[in-house]
């Protein structure tokens, strides 16, 4: 298994261009089985998570291309398509999930493997399946698959409140309501921005909905959706995860493709902490204000609240800043794994369930650590980047999951950190 080699290296200066978002893609993907036209998607990230939803979407007929060097995608799902989703696949990313929706609209039936546990936390999937039934779906777990059926062989519309704004939910009833006979409102949300991207891209492709990037959204059944070209939204969470790299080191980075509104609730802790953010005509650039960085207190919260995918790199800011911070974990039970490793690097912090106490250090000091899940990893590096001494993490195959070029884009702004291939 690969590993990344980074060293301290001063002050980060220079450019990074953003990519598009792997959580809008892997919603977008699965969309095209609600048509049997054509759905090109450009601006899409490289990443083994689109390569395994390829695999996914061919495995149950659809044509997947990946053009220009992976930017664009066109998909196409005409004729019959095969209705069951592998457990080897879907074991790999839970996301795999996402096609539940789309055939059991397209086809009356599906069978998908359940994903099975995570890292990060439990993450059941009784929200979906309530709100498909709600949609006059019967569903039964058999062998580890959910077994899907529309009653009458078609979806039904329907009025449904979630118990927490879900977002996986919420996207695979979006879907699956695209079809359904009538009229389906779905109280309690999710409102990411990823959410109203999968929105404007069914509206493209003849869908009627109203309501995305609030709780409420409305979408009224229509007998078939045409094809469409979407470009995929900005990566949100890569944006954030730059942003960093000039806080934690000093220097000035400008982010293009970054959008103030994508990020309006972690731009303001960073402003808090003493980081500068302003917006730019090609995105977002942001410096590190003079002295030491200050402590602040975080919780995560779905969207537009401070995103739980940035809580482990907000954590290694938070590693050297003057004063003592406190995280709260708020969406999964188990995503703290990354505060051991750290640990390892000096740092000064205390988890007790779902918050995590973080005493800020003059200085981290590079250390072997390994990274646990994607967003932990990119913790580890950012840590390493700010760090006396050379920090070896392991393991990053859960890093090409959800960034690419990563070493390329750090090295592009004067970062040291290169890959030892295995
Ligand atoms: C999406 O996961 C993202 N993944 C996650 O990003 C992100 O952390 C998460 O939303 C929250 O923002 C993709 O979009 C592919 P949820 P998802 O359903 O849809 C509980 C990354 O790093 N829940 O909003 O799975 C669940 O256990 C990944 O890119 C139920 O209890 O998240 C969790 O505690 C990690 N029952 C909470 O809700 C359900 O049926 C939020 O989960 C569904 C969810």
């Amino acid at each position: 298994m690969d590993s990344i080699l980074v060293k301290g290296n001063g002050a980060l200066n220079g450019v990074i261009p953003i990519a598009g978002a792997k959580n809008a893609c892997l919603t977008l993907m699965p969309a095209t089985l609600l048509s049997e036209e054509p759905l090109t998607l450009t601006n899409a990230p490289r990443l083994s998570d689109i390569a395994t939803m390829t695999q996914l979407l061919r495995s149950l007929g659809a044509e997947v291309a990946s053009l220009q060097e992976g930017k664009v995608l066109a998909l196409a799902s005409h004729g019959s398509i095969n209705h069951v989703a592998d457990y080897e696949i879907v074991r790999k990313m839970r996301a795999s999930n996402l096609v539940l929706g789309p055939l059991l609209a397209r086809e009356g039936h599906a069978v998908v493997s359940l994903p099975g546990g995570c890292a990060i936390g439990a993450r059941p999937m009784d929200l979906h399946i309530h709100g498909l039934e709600a949609l006059g779906a019967e569903i039964e777990l058999k062998d580890g698959y959910l077994h899907a059926r529309a009653k009458g062989g078609k979806l039904r519309g329907a009025e449904l409140t979630l118990r927490m704004a879900s977002v996986g939910a919420t996207e695979n009833i979006l879907m699956a309501a695209t079809l359904a006979k009538g009229t389906t409102v779905i109280h309690n949300a999710a409102r990411e921005p990823e959410i109203v991207d999968l929105a404007q891209c069914l509206r493209k492709m003849g869908a009627q909905i109203e309501g995305e990037g609030t709780s409420r959204i409305e979408i009224q059944g229509v007998d078939r959706l045409g094809g469409a070209t979407h470009q995929v939204v900005t990566d949100r969470i890569e944006l954030g995860t730059y942003m960093l790299a000039p806080a934690i080191c000093g220097g000035e980075v400008e982010l293009l493709g970054g959008r103030m509104n994508l990020v309006a609730a972690f731009a303001e802790k960073l402003d808090e902490a003493g980081v500068s953010v302003v917006e730019t005509a090609n995105g977002l650039k942001v410096s590190r204000k003079n002295g030491r960085l200050k402590a602040v207190n975080v919780t995560t919260e779905p969207f537009p609240g401070f995103p739980t995918d940035l809580q482990a790199q907000m954590m290694a800011l938070l590693c050297t800043a003057e004063g003592t911070s406190v995280l709260e974990e708020k969406i999964f039970e188990n995503r703290f794994m990354h505060a051991p490793e750290l640990l390892r690097m000096g740092a000064q912090i205390e988890v007790h369930g779902g918050h995590a106490t973080v005493t800020g250090v003059e200085k981290l000091r590079g250390a072997p650590v390994m990274a646990t899940d994607l967003r932990a990893s990119v913790s580890l590096i950012l840590a390493g980047l700010a760090a006396e001494g050379e920090t070896v993490v392991s393991r990053v195959y859960h890093l090409d999951r959800g960034y690419e070029r990563v070493e390329e884009k750090f090295r592009g702004i004067g970062a040291h950190i290169e890959r030892i291939k295995a």
